[in-house]
């Protein structure tokens, strides 16, 4: 069990090279079916807030828990009293009485870390506007499962530069992988979130580039992906993405460019023929189904590694 030096996983950033490998090394240990049942965290319980939705986030950290020979508590934010203005801090340390953990999906990153600073227990972040280090987490482990390295492959990210593209230029710059964000200029990702990824890559020799040409963006990828044009939150604003995106369909035009033995990703749920072609989406590339499954595999190694 890898030893993690933080108290919470709040974004990749806090993370190192050598914690996010071992998280991924572990991770795909506990996918061996023998290892399904192993209870590492018999009696222990997490709590799950969540202000948005959630399939995969919500049944892989349920299931996980259970696996583990613990428990998850789904908590949403029209039922406890959080939604009904009580504070942030005193719900975390109310719940920290009660809980081994708090997993939180919700906007704002600075209410993530409100919870966590609050929270004598280890807080993990399930989503914001900002981060999605939980997919990111098994988007790697897909990406090793598949190549087994990171060294020397290039992953292209085609769309919104939203909250998984943030994590995933981070996640890249981490192992060392280049990574290439397409996007529409008034949709590039947080020029902080830049910075903060060329930064990284710089200590670990991966190149992290911001474009605004999907064609030339693909060319030499190793990895294709891509998310929704209008993130949880944006509904309202889905028509007016939709004109500024239609050239950054992933489709067979534009994945002929990509390296032949490419794998295409998807954090889902995807909208078909929108950001992506149910051909794609269904093609011999995709790997989205491999990708969603590893969120279990990937978080009950997190689990493990924050709960014990
Ligand atoms: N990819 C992901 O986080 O999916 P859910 O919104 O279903 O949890
Ligand atoms: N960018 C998407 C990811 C969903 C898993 C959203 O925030 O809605």
């Amino acid at each position: 069990i890898p030893t993690i030096n933080h108290k919470d996983l709040l974004s990749l950033k806090d993370y190192s090279t050598n914690e996010i490998l071992d998280l991924i090394y572990l991770a795909i240990e506990l996918k061996k079916p023998e290892n399904k049942h192993l209870p590492l965290l018999k009696g222990k319980v997490l709590g799950m807030i969540f202000e948005k939705s959630s399939t995969r986030t919500r049944v892989s950290f349920e299931a996980g828990m259970l696996h583990l020979g613990g428990h998850a508590m789904y908590l949403s934010t029209r039922d406890i009293q959080m939604g009904r203005g009580e504070t942030i801090a005193d719900t975390a340390r109310v719940l920290s009485g009660y809980l081994d953990s708090i997993m939180i999906r919700t906007f704002d990153q600075s209410t993530v870390e409100e919870l966590a600073i609050n929270s004598s227990v280890p807080v993990i972040n399930g989503l914001t506007d900002d981060y999605h280090p939980c997919q990111i987490l098994a988007d790697l482990m897909t990406i090793y499962e598949h190549f087994g390295t990171f060294s020397g492959k290039k992953l292209t990210y085609i769309g919104d530069g939203n909250n998984v593209a943030h994590s995933l230029m981070i996640g890249a710059a981490k192992v060392g992988m280049d990574c290439t964000i397409a996007a529409p200029a008034a949709y590039f990702p947080k020029p902080e979130m830049v910075e903060l990824a060329q930064m990284i890559a710089s200590q670990t020799g991966a190149k992290i580039d911001i474009i605004e040409d999907p064609v030339e963006a693909i060319e030499g990828s190793d990895v294709v992906y891509t998310d929704v044009w209008a993130s949880m939150g944006q509904e309202q604003e889905t028509l007016e993405r939709m004109k500024h995106f239609t050239d950054y369909q992933v489709n067979d035009e534009l994945i002929s460019h990509a390296n032949p033995n490419f794998i295409f990703m998807h954090c889902l749920p995807a909208h078909r023929e929108e950001e992506v072609t149910t051909a794609v989406l269904e093609g011999p590339h995709s790997v989205v189904f491999q990708e969603a499954e590893n969120r279990l595999h990937a978080q009950k190694a997190l689990l493990v590694s924050l709960m014990r």
